[in-house]
């Protein structure tokens, strides 16, 4: 039986929805990836070449994430699974939901820890700790705060126990109210920052940077990179957007909501990608992508500059904020579905998911730190979690929601609840669902496969 609305409330408007989900896939991603990605691969031409994977690949799918969502108003399992059964397909297609939320805590799990150093960072800008260390000394920082197990308990458990006491009330108390808040609050200190940034004197060269077109750069390992970002900032593959969906308006138009998230996604990850580069020129430092940069040039470079301490204090906070809403939004999908399977609370559902994801980070910054030995197939907890949802789960979770509604869904209902302007764009979204979406998913997939295990 169709429900009207979610049993976990609705967001007041469609807005707050792109807040919601522009809070999912903005997150460490666009601050310690994309810049360096845009810079290596390209510049402009490789923005271009990723806004098309976004709009052929990214968009369709999260166009089905929605609709499969909206139309069950209920968790992605239920979903899934109703969606199959009414058109005659089987119920075990409800393991992709399965899957896909396990994954999304799975991901929680180390997200909270490395969001646990960004607090400890913030906390270092505040008193000034970080101030006149250079290269050397500030990555002895890091390294000490890596093996202080016990201090990024303490950071790892703040952070989580946040994200349970949004997720714990109902969607308009919690994640509405959360959202409605936090999102302007990164803005704000998105524009601040760029103000900052426009008075070093190397916005101009970071600009150049990123956006100057270097087409020779371009090559298939560039489409690989442009193809996989694309799905781990739009948060697709584990649930979160089509757990989201479920508390969506009836009369929201979904095509043109899914591709604002997507273009909005995409500026605020060159907004920041500016600050950074321009932030490191500024300071003389080499770009480099990944933790080193948040966490060792990031620092040093803003110390050094008039006023760093300050913007740099910003920044971390900046951080803190896009790693809260993405790891609010991993956890939903779980909350949800165990409200609805066993009829739980939502503040009883997601402490149980809080406490064992909680756990397993726990392991995973042990594993980290103090205790190397922590070992499963020869490497440390954490990058097992990492290296196994970013390459099994987020690919295949993408190829099973693509070929779920390309193939086996009822094609009547999935365009009535789509409701595009014009049926020729029904049938273009079809098909890049049916053909392109899942065979590039799937070249993604391959590739990764063979370079983890081959290289
Ligand atoms: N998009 C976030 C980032 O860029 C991380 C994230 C949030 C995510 N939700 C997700 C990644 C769901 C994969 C799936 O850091």
């Amino acid at each position: 039986m169709r429900q009207m609305l979610s049993m976990q409330g609705s967001w007041s408007n469609r807005w707050v929805f792109i807040l919601a989900a522009m809070g999912s896939s903005v997150g460490l991603g666009n601050i310690w990836l994309f810049p360096i990605m845009v810079g290596q691969y390209g510049g402009g031409a490789f923005i271009l070449l990723y806004l098309c994977c976004m709009l052929l690949v990214a968009v369709p799918i999260m166009m089905a994430e929605v609709v499969i969502g909206r139309h069950a108003r209920q968790n992605p399992v239920n979903a899934i699974e109703g969606a199959a059964v009414s058109a005659g397909a089987s119920r075990h297609w409800r393991l992709v939901g399965v899957l896909a939320i396990f994954c999304g805590f799975l991901i929680f799990s180390y997200y909270s820890v490395v969001a646990g150093w960004v607090l400890h960072y913030l906390v270092a800008m505040i008193f000034g700790q970080l101030n006149g260390l250079g290269v050397d000394q500030t990555s002895r920082f890091f390294n000490a705060l890596l093996a202080d197990s016990q201090m990024l308990l303490l950071w790892h458990s703040l952070f989580v126990l946040l994200v349970i006491w949004v997720l714990a009330q109902r969607v308009e108390r919690g994640l509405d109210r959360a959202m409605r808040f936090l999102m302007p609050v990164l803005f704000l200190m998105l524009f601040m920052l760029l103000g900052f940034a426009l008075t070093t004197g190397e916005f101009v060269p970071a600009t150049e940077y990123l956006f100057n077109f270097h087409l020779q750069d371009i090559g298939w390992d560039a489409v690989l990179i442009a193809l996989g970002h694309s799905f781990f900032t739009l948060a697709l593959g584990v649930g979160v957007i089509m757990a989201y969906s479920a508390y969506m308006g009836k009369g929201d138009a979904i095509a043109p909501t899914v591709i604002a998230i997507g273009v909005f996604d995409t500026l605020v990850a060159m907004l920041i990608g500016l600050v950074v580069v321009t932030v490191v020129m500024a300071a003389q430092m080499e770009l480099r992508s990944g933790p080193g940069l948040l966490f060792v040039t990031l620092p040093v470079a803003f110390t050094q500059l008039p006023g760093g301490q300050v913007f740099g204090f910003l920044f971390f906070l900046l951080a803190a904020v896009a790693a809260l809403t993405s790891a609010i939004s991993l956890l939903e999908p779980a909350t949800a579905w165990l409200t609805e399977r066993f009829r739980w609370s939502r503040a009883r559902a997601v402490s149980l998911l809080g406490v064992l994801a909680w756990g397993l980070g726990v392991a995973a910054l042990y594993s980290l730190g103090q205790l190397p030995d922590l070992k499963l197939l020869g490497v440390s907890i954490f990058d097992l979690i990492d290296i196994t949802t970013t390459i099994l789960f987020l690919p295949l979770g993408g190829i099973a929601v693509a070929v779920l509604a390309g193939w086996v869904l009822d094609k009547e209902v999935l365009t009535a609840e789509l409701a595009l302007s014009s049926p020729s764009l029904a049938s273009l979204w079809l098909w890049l669902l049916r053909f392109i979406a899942p065979s590039a998913v799937g070249l993604i997939f391959v590739m990764n496969l063979y370079n983890a295990l081959y290289s």
